[in-house]
């Protein structure tokens, strides 16, 4: 409607509602490191692309005659009810596509009610972003550090700022193999200010500063740490606002290892999810899942929730395609938990799809940063508004009532 009242006026809208146009506009806006960091996946782009043209394989099939006037976007999740099911994907060092970064991303969240998945790789300590966001709900997305004191403070500062759960990235233990990042060296994220999240974490200073949060001498410890950790320890301590600037090295490839590292681990396993569970009352939700074995085990495990996703393609070059994993999960998951999804939603009827092959929910990734490019907040905002709006249309265009109803009866088999 806004759209179309502006175009009567003779007023283009500034952000695309083509999503390709969309990723166009903003490729032209960013440097060439930046789009090949946001845009780019793992290898040959497989499996980026496959994400995508996943949901090119899938009909649905709109009913005639059906009162569709009111229509109801809301859904419920973790006992709140949501506007729609369209949610912020966890989205780290936003600051290479806009200065405001995470506060942008807030302000547009607060401004449409969609919550937010707030990244451990924030470059806005995340108790500034939860200020942006107002009372619009928040989660918390973790990676698992390798530093136990680090992943319970990061899990205590979200119950404080009131996250609705912490969601564990599990797919990202080791950095994928992103040719475009390699080839240019991954100078964009060498340069990025530093990772506020982490420097204005208190357990990760102490670390860097050598001493415990109780204050005791870390030295004895800090010998016992891996030397990417140490490393990376010395170098917050002395340039606490640019350290990555010091993890340029001739082997980028190894630069991001050592800065990864601090972040997760690859020694983790099922077992350990019971050390997360004392840390924190909050419902624990598992992103990364695509084999059905895996959905069985989180349940197994007491997990809350599960998010779908291959990462948007940026780990694993070949993986199916996320789209391509939601019906297994579902099937075993059989309504115990709820089925978030993400990795290739680019519009509402993208939504649609994924609602009707049974996920509760969706994290949408790389088209808010295209718009956050763009247009910072109001970029952030126009997409989430262009995505919902479609998601509307669609639902009344297919004779759908509500998003709760939408399920493989809506598909062609
Ligand atoms: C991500 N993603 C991500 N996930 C996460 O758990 N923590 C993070 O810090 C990040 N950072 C990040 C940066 C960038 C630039 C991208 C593109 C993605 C993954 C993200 O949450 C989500 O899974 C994907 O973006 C979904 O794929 P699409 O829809 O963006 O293609």
């Amino acid at each position: 409607g806004a759209i179309y009242r502006a175009g009567l006026l003779g007023r283009r809208p500034v952000v695309p509602t083509n999503p390709d146009a969309l990723a166009e506009a903003a490729r032209r806006r960013m440097t060439k490191e930046t789009w090949a960091y946001v845009a780019g996946g793992a290898g040959q782009q497989r499996t980026v692309a496959a994400n995508t043209a996943a949901f090119g394989r899938h009909r649905l099939v709109p009913r005639m005659l059906v009162d569709v006037e009111q229509r109801d976007l809301t859904v419920g999740l973790m006992g709140r009810r949501l506007p729609s099911p369209v949610l912020l994907a966890p989205i780290g060092v936003l600051e290479m596509a806009h200065p405001d970064a995470d506060r942008a991303v807030a302000a547009a969240a607060r401004a449409t009610g969609t919550p937010m998945v707030i990244s451990t790789q924030g470059s806005v300590p995340m108790e500034e972003t939860a200020r942006a966001l107002g009372d619009t709900p928040r989660l918390h997305q973790l990676y698992w550090s390798r530093d136990d004191d680090v992943v319970r403070s990061f899990v205590a500062r979200a119950e404080k700022l009131g996250a609705d759960a912490i969601v564990v990235t599990l797919d990202t233990h080791l950095l994928g193999w992103r040719t475009a990042d390699l080839d240019l060296g991954y100078l964009p994220f060498a340069r990025a200010e530093g990772i506020a999240q982490y420097t204005s974490d208190p357990a990760f200073r102490a670390l860097a500063e050598g001493r415990t949060p109780g204050g005791e001498s870390l030295r004895p410890r800090l010998r016992e740490l891996p030397a990417a950790l140490r490393t990376l320890a010395a170098i917050a301590r002395h340039h606490p606002g640019r350290f990555l600037d010091n993890l340029r090295s001739p082997q980028p490839r190894a630069a991001v290892e050592t800065f990864l590292d601090v972040f997760s681990r690859s020694d983790l396993t099922w077992d350990d999810l019971a050390r997360l569970r004392e840390m924190t009352t909050l419902p624990i939700l598992l992103k990364g899942i695509l084999d059905p074995r895996d959905a069985a085990l989180a349940l197994d495990h007491g997990v809350d929730g599960l998010v779908v996703s291959n990462h948007g393609g940026r780990q694993v070059d070949g993986a199916i395609a996320s789209l391509d994993a939601l019906p297994g999960v579902v099937e075993t998951v059989a309504g115990r938990v709820p089925v978030l999804f993400d990795s290739g939603i680019r519009s509402g009827a993208d939504v649609a799809i994924a609602l009707a092959l049974g996920a509760d929910a969706v994290l949408l990734g790389r088209p808010y940063v295209y718009g956050l490019a763009l247009a910072g907040a109001d970029g952030v905002r126009a997409v989430l508004e262009h995505v919902v709006a479609e998601l509307d249309l669609t639902l009344g265009l297919l004779g759908v009532r509500s998003v709760g109803d939408l399920g493989p009866d809506h598909l062609a088999g």
